[in-house]
């Protein structure tokens, strides 16, 4: 058998589509219906009229995925696939958090649980995080989770002193300014770009900082040809095909010998257990209607806001 005729049988006999987030292995790149950032994958988990969403990305996606369909049967391939970024803001400590600060707004990146969602006033990806938090009166006092980095970052880029919940994301938190630095004497023409999840230091080392979708747009339009991308590594596929041309080296973490930087969660998916969710139709993602009805608010103004 081979799987991916397999696959393209069955996405079409049962009007599925495979919604791959850039983090992906090239090989679920390459078969995806549509590869994008989080802010694209909801919108077009939101736009698309297929009956079943696989979604090769992290339960935080695709639970958003539901919350925007209710309707649509929304599968993931391996369903350990967490974030430890979300992991990081349990919603019992977050509600007590937020109660200390009761006159305060909560801006929530989607790196969240549906619980926390629903205790959420307007969410924001790394891509319309300014957008989102320019859209608040300056008045107004804003509580900001999960991330300690894009909560610092935002603060310093638009002059709020948001409330930061003391959250991270394991890759994102071990790039390692050390061995970046050494790297860049080896390419001294090298570009510097980061995630704003990146550490300060890393942050201020960088020539650029972006989204996953904004470093990507920003290697299509910069006339330098090597850069050194401080994010998770998946999205280095789409930078290579985009730029056959150019250099692309992943920042090296802390603490790997293999010099790369993959997210832990998101390179659990695999084609096959692609061609398996699609057969058996598993693994179901459900989100509670209780928390679903408060959780797709702060969705649907986030979506309104950045268009
Ligand atoms: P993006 O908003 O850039 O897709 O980020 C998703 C993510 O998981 C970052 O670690
Ligand atoms: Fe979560 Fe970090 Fe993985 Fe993104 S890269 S899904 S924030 S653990």
């Amino acid at each position: 058998m081979d799987i991916i005729t397999e696959i393209n049988r069955l996405r079409k006999e049962k009007n599925a589509v495979i919604l791959a987030h850039y983090y992906q292995v090239p090989e679920i790149q390459d078969i995806a219906d549509f590869v994008g950032d989080s802010l694209d994958l909801s919108r077009k988990s939101a736009d698309t009229d297929a009956d079943i969403i696989v979604f090769a990305g992290v339960n935080f996606m695709a639970e958003t995925a539901k919350i925007l369909s209710p309707e649509k049967k929304v599968l993931i391939p391996d369903r350990n696939a967490g974030c430890s970024l979300a992991d990081s803001c349990p919603p019992e400590e977050f509600r007590k958090f937020r109660e200390k600060y009761p006159d305060h707004i909560v801006v929530s990146y989607v790196n969240t649980t549906a619980e926390i969602k629903a205790m959420t006033d307007i969410c924001c990806t790394s891509t319309n995080a300014v957008q989102v938090i320019e859209s608040i009166p300056r008045e107004q006092k804003i509580i900001f989770a999960p991330d300690r980095n894009l909560g610092d970052y935002l603060n310093r880029l638009t002059g709020r002193n948001m409330v930061v919940w003391d959250g991270a994301c394991h890759v994102h938190e071990e790039f390692s300014l050390e061995r970046i630095l050494k790297l860049r004497e080896e390419y001294p023409d090298a570009k510097l770009i980061a995630h704003p999840e990146c550490q300060k230091p890393i942050l201020i080392a960088s020539d650029f900082i972006g989204s996953t979708s904004a470093l990507l747009k920003f290697t299509d339009s910069d006339p330098s040809k090597e850069y050194i991308v401080a994010t998770e590594s998946g999205i280095l596929h789409q930078m290579k095909k985009h730029n056959p041309g150019k250099l692309f080296l992943p920042a090296p973490p802390i603490d790997s010998t293999c010099g790369c930087s993959d997210c832990f969660f998101m390179k659990m998916h695999t084609v096959k257990k692609i061609y398996h969710s699609l057969n058996e139709e598993i693994f179901e993602i459900d989100v509670d209607p209780s928390i679903r009805e408060r959780a797709v608010i702060p969705i649907k103004r986030m979506l309104e806001v950045s268009g």
